[in-house]
């Protein structure tokens, strides 16, 4: 054994000897001896630039200019550093971009200094020569300037002490350009620029930089609570982005590759790893998530969005909810003015919802709720509303301003003649019926409602001299999707009222949990589903657990009427996020895909790596997403995820406006994906 090591290494040896003598031949100039070259008379040091210079030819114009751009001085201080350090007759270099000009005489010119953060400046002196030098470059343009620190002299009007940081002036001694801004772009900040110039909005709308920068702290918040402050600890962990089509719900983006046939789909959300990563030991995950869906883009939703995603094992949908309550607590806490929301949050059954709001995602803050009058109604007054048999008609009520019924009358009829009011009127189910209630009028202007009627529906609703009350028919059957007409009605009509100065707009938060989501929901045209037989789909996604044990009973007998341990997190008509308690049985997860959704047995196949996971022992386990660019608009008040994101997709299809995607493929990227384009 001894001796076949020792011949072993003597083998190696031997060969790296050949190596080397081979590569010595090779370089013959290298193992020659080499003639000493006569030792070269002292010279003079020479900076690399010099030689460099001497190198190279005559450098053309844009060269020459980007040569000096390139060993910019470095800045002595940042402007904040600078201001508490100041001292005056020292010389620094700042950076910035160039402001306004303004020439006071021949020989004195002020220019003023923006720092690179785009929040402090500083005002810059101009003596005799540097004026010509600071009128050649443009405003807005990058620049690295060196100047004399000295302290601002007042103005005798100036009564009021000034902040330290504007104490000091910089009289210029050079300025270095790092690159042209050009002319003939106008850059004001209240400039709007198209959406393929999204650098230039940013730049100019400090809004806008603020907004990203807020969402980064609140990035941080999150972080802090679920690290720091949650026992155990979440840990956060990336999961793939090139993932796999699975009918999880929405419509995805999928990515070829150069195998023939063969595609990775884009996350609708990390969903299916967060459960596997609950079977594989580690209690408690959060990321913030990168999700793709290819859905229509709306005011609050993105192909592309970030979700803060979390999921936790040994724990139920209660310890999910308090997880996140503590977490919008430590948010409002760290970075709002507006108190912290106490808790635990109000919840409110999906059925409630919709009968008081006409909405899964209501905006409580306005009154306005909806209550059922077709038990009272003439059936006159109904067939005026309504060609349905038999409907169910719902009424709210709009408080007047002032008890003018002038007003509220011209309030409904612009909003009815408008485009928001539009869809309204073309109800197939009826147009809503609308009474302006008159204290001076026959029965208060409820004739059609009939005496007994009419004084039922008074004490429902409680009217005053001008309020509005609005009838809605919808047909009689239980609730499914996100809102009613009544509903959506209710909302744009008080949007419309806001927006016209007829309502305040409502302030503060108000978060609810809505809960008790039919565990499945008849399929639509408009989502794919899960694209079973059965003709119903997942609420939510099919991972959701049902309620209770009797709703368990129920995934046999009837399963359309089994209630979904679902979560949504709610605040003022904002759905934030939503999550579930699990199915981490793999038997019964099985049983829903494949007996009560029934999936083909190849779409079921898709599932077979969860159902895996969840076959080896994996622990109950629950959890939520939070939408993350939503959550930032809601705590900055902004009508868009866009004012939130760097670079959102604008067009009607989600394009980029920006960087011009999607894209056409080339004939040789369809080449190498082996695609081949239909007519
Ligand atoms: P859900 O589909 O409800 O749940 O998504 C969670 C939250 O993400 C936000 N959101 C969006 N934000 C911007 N643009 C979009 N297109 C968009 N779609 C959704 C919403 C929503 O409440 N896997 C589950 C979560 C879970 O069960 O743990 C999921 O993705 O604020």
């Amino acid at each position: 054994m001894l001796l076949q090591t020792v011949s072993a290494r003597a083998v190696r040896l031997r060969s790296i000897y050949v190596e080397l003598s081979h590569f010595a031949q090779r370089h013959a100039a290298w193992s020659a001896p080499r003639r000493l070259a006569p030792i070269a008379a002292p010279r003079q040091f020479r900076s690399q630039a010099y030689l460099r210079e001497r190198a190279t030819p005559e450098l053309p114009a844009f060269l020459k200019t980007y040569k000096e751009a390139v060993e910019f001085p470095p800045a002595t201080y940042d402007f904040e550093t600078f201001f508490a350090n100041a001292e005056p007759n020292t010389q620094v270099v700042l950076h910035g971009y160039l402001g306004s000009l303004s020439a006071i005489s021949k020989s004195l010119s002020f220019a003023t200094l923006v720092d690179p953060t785009m929040e402090h400046r500083i005002q810059l002196v101009a003596l005799k020569n540097a004026i010509e030098k600071l009128k050649a470059v443009n405003k807005h343009s990058p620049v690295a300037v060196r100047g004399t620190v000295q302290r601002k002299k007042s103005k005798a009007s100036d009564s009021v002490p000034k902040s330290s940081k504007d104490i000091w002036e910089l009289v210029l001694e050079d300025i270095h350009v790092l690159n042209d801004f050009p002319k003939e772009i106008v850059m004001k900040p209240e400039t709007v620029f198209p959406p393929e110039q999204r650098y230039l909005q940013l730049r100019s709308d400090a809004e806008l930089r603020e907004a990203l920068m807020f969402r980064a702290k609140v990035h941080n918040v999150c972080k802090v609570e679920l690290e720091g402050h949650c026992r155990p600890a979440f840990v956060e962990i990336e999961t793939p982005l090139l993932f796999k089509s699975t009918p999880e719900g929405a419509r995805e983006f999928l990515v070829p590759t150069r195998r023939p046939g063969l595609a990775y789909a884009l996350p609708q959300s990390p969903q299916q790893y967060k459960q596997i990563l609950m079977a594989s030991g580690l209690p408690r995950y959060y990321q913030f998530a990168r999700c793709f869906r290819d859905e229509d883009l709306r005011a609050d939703r993105q192909p592309e969005f970030t979700q803060l995603d979390l999921e936790m094992s040994f724990a139920t949908g209660d310890d999910v909810m308090r997880t996140v309550e503590g977490i919008i607590r430590r948010l409002w806490s760290s970075l709002m003015k507006d108190p912290a929301p106490e808790g635990p949050f109000r919840r409110l059954s999906y059925h409630d919802a919709m009968a008081r709001y006409g909405s899964d995602k209501p905006d409580t803050r306005y009154g306005m709720e909806i209550i059922r009058l077709d038990h009272l109604l003439p059936v006159d007054l109904v067939n005026k509303i309504s060609p349905l048999h038999d409907p169910i008609v719902e009424a709210f009520k709009l408080e007047a301003n002032d008890n003018d019924p002038t007003e509220t009358s011209k309030l409904i009829s612009q909003f009815l003649d408008s485009p928001a009011g539009a869809p309204f009127n073309a109800n197939p189910d009826g147009a809503p019926g609308v009474f302006v209630y008159n204290g001076k009028a026959p029965l208060c202007g409820l004739q059609p409602f009939g005496f007994e009627a009419a004084e039922q529906a008074e004490e429902l609703l409680d009217p005053d001299h001008g309020d509005l009350i609005i009838l809605q028919a919808r047909p009689r059957a239980p609730f499914t999707a996100g809102s009613t007409p009544i509903g959506d009605l209710r909302r744009a009509l008080h949007a419309s009222a806001v927006s016209t100065g007829f309502k305040p707009a409502p302030t503060g938060f108000d978060f609810l949990w809505v809960v008790d989501f039919p565990l499945f929901s008849p399929s639509s045209d408009s989502e794919p589903g899960q694209g079973g037989a059965a003709g119903i789909t997942s609420t939510h996604h099919p991972f959701t657990a049902p309620k209770t044990p009797m709703d368990v009973d129920l995934l046999l007998t009837n399963p359309t009427q089994a209630v979904a341990d679902h979560y949504d997190l709610v605040v003022n008509g904002v759905e934030l996020g939503g999550g579930s308690r699990r199915i981490h049985d793999a038997a019964v997860q099985e049983f829903i895909l494949r007996d009560i959704l029934q999936m083909r047995p190849e779409r079921l196949e898709d599932f077979s790596h969860l159902l895996d996971a969840l076959r080896a022992g994996c622990p109950p386990h629950a959890g939520l997403a939070l939408g993350f660019d939503r959550l930032v608009a809601v705590m900055l008040g902004k009508e868009s995820v866009r004012d939130v994101i760097a670079f959102p997709k604008t067009g009607k299809g989600g394009d980029d406006a920006m960087v011009r995607a999607p894209s056409p493929m080339t004939e040789e990227a369809l080449e190498t994906y082996h695609l081949r384009l239909r007519e």
